[in-house]
């Protein structure tokens, strides 16, 4: 069950009426539901019996360290893609032997900082890295855990964009180049081999897009074996799809279900990255009309605050805080910012009047993550509900926040 939902016309988090929320903390504004939070991780976490999964929340799609440190109360692990991404989920307490570094371009540093927190393991995504992380493992004097990161070549679907496992894309090894690396793993004394792992994509709605990818990492790990090299983990990644404005989408359960079906004969602890299918509908975004000027809707949240329908043609649902106040029209929704792409809905039914706040559904994931300082603009605060309760879990950046990195220089060079 949603747990936003209409009172007497009135929408609510939990027990608490958004409209307060604005009000206290204005607009832009994100604002999250604890417990939908918390319900779609068990949905994943309870669909696995003791020690045969684990789920690693993939932070890049909301990072707030509130957030992530509720998830690890709830035992999640992590999915991280950077140095700043562990520094948070360190500082929200995870268990460094939960958190799994992907990402197709870890730096020094950020191996050395991998290696020094002690984490539970490296994606490995080229030949390349693979050999980096060693040579830094032999300096560092130590052993380092690696997954290897395959391309199941798999045309899950979904935006251009968010396409990550066809051979022509920038993730992962080919399959016919695994064999090779785990044979160079087993024999390097500064790598030890414990996974595999693979991710196609995002907002994947056809449950067979993961079995094929079980099949592929079955396939993989069998002939690993064969070599003599025990596994403990295989990790079928992320993507699984939510609704925006669909009705129909698939079930956490349901994709636990099939991935344990397709890998019963296996004994690695599965692994799955799930981000957008915990985050996303556990968010909303509150945004004020501004003005009205013909058909266009004038909001005060930009492309800067949710960049999503600019960037990837996304649809979100639109809604008014207080049902049956306003007239209904059909809007262009747009934003403040200097670029026609601003545009958060285009033709769109919905009843608003100037100073009505409009409530912008499912933008808890990749929302304020991929907020920006764009037109310098300040990134709206981020609200954290839980039951008849609300805090602020990230304030409204200050106009001296955006400049404080920033060197005024007073005379010439
Ligand atoms: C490696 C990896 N794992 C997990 C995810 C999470 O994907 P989603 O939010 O669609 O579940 C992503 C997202 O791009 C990813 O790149």
């Amino acid at each position: 069950m949603s747990n936003f939902f209409y009172k007497d016309g009135v929408l609510f988090c939990e027990d608490v009426p958004v409209s307060d929320i604005a009000l206290k903390y204005g607009t832009p504004s994100y604002v999250y539901s604890k417990k939908t939070l918390e319900d779609n991780f068990d949905a994943y976490s309870n669909s696995f019996i003791e020690n045969e999964g684990m789920v690693c929340f993939s932070v890049k799609s909301l990072s707030n360290i509130s957030i992530l440190r509720l998830l690890s109360e709830k035992g999640s692990g992590f999915d991280i893609v950077s140095g700043g991404e562990l520094e948070r989920v360190i500082v929200a307490g995870a268990d460094p032997k939960k958190i799994i570094f992907t990402g197709i371009a870890k730096t020094n540093a950020e191996i050395i900082q991998g290696i020094k927190k002690d984490i539970l393991s490296f994606n490995i995504e080229s030949e390349s890295e693979m050999l980096r992380i060693e040579r830094i493992a032999k300096k560092e004097k130590t052993i380092v855990d690696v997954t290897i990161r395959f391309n199941p070549e798999i045309d899950s679907g979904g935006h251009e964009y968010i396409k990550t496992g066809r051979k022509k894309d920038k993730f992962g090894i080919l399959l016919d180049g695994v064999l090779k690396l785990s044979k160079y793993i087993s024999s390097s004394d500064s790598l030890n081999l414990i996974g595999l792992s693979c991710h196609i994509g995002s907002q994947i709605f056809d449950l067979n897009d993961f079995k094929e990818s079980a099949k592929y990492i079955k396939k993989l790990a069998r002939e690993i074996n064969n070599t003599g090299i025990e596994l403990k983990f295989l990790d079928i990644g992320g993507g699984l799809g939510i609704s925006y404005t669909e009705s129909d989408f698939p079930f956490p359960g349901d994709l636990v279900k099939d991935i344990k079906k397709e890998l019963n004969d296996r004994n690695e602890k599965i692994i799955l990255e799930p981000g957008r299918s915990i985050s996303g509908n556990a968010g909303i975004m509150l945004t004020s009309v501004e003005y009205i000027k013909g058909k266009y809707l004038i909001v005060d949240a930009g492309m800067n605050d949710l960049i999503r329908p600019a960037l990837y043609g996304a649809k979100h649902d639109v809604i008014n805080v207080k049902k049956g106040k306003s007239k209904a029209n059909n809007w262009t929704i747009v934003g403040p910012i200097c670029e026609s792409s601003d545009v958060l809905a285009k033709d769109y039914l919905l009843e608003a009047s100037e100073g009505d706040v409009l409530a912008v559904k499912t933008a808890g994931a990749y929302g304020h993550v991929m907020s920006s300082n764009y037109n310098s603009r300040r990134k709206p605060p981020e609200i954290l509900v839980d039951g008849n309760k609300f805090k602020v879990i990230r304030k409204r950046e200050s106009y001296d926040d955006l400049i404080k990195n920033e060197v005024n220089i007073e005379s010439e060079f």
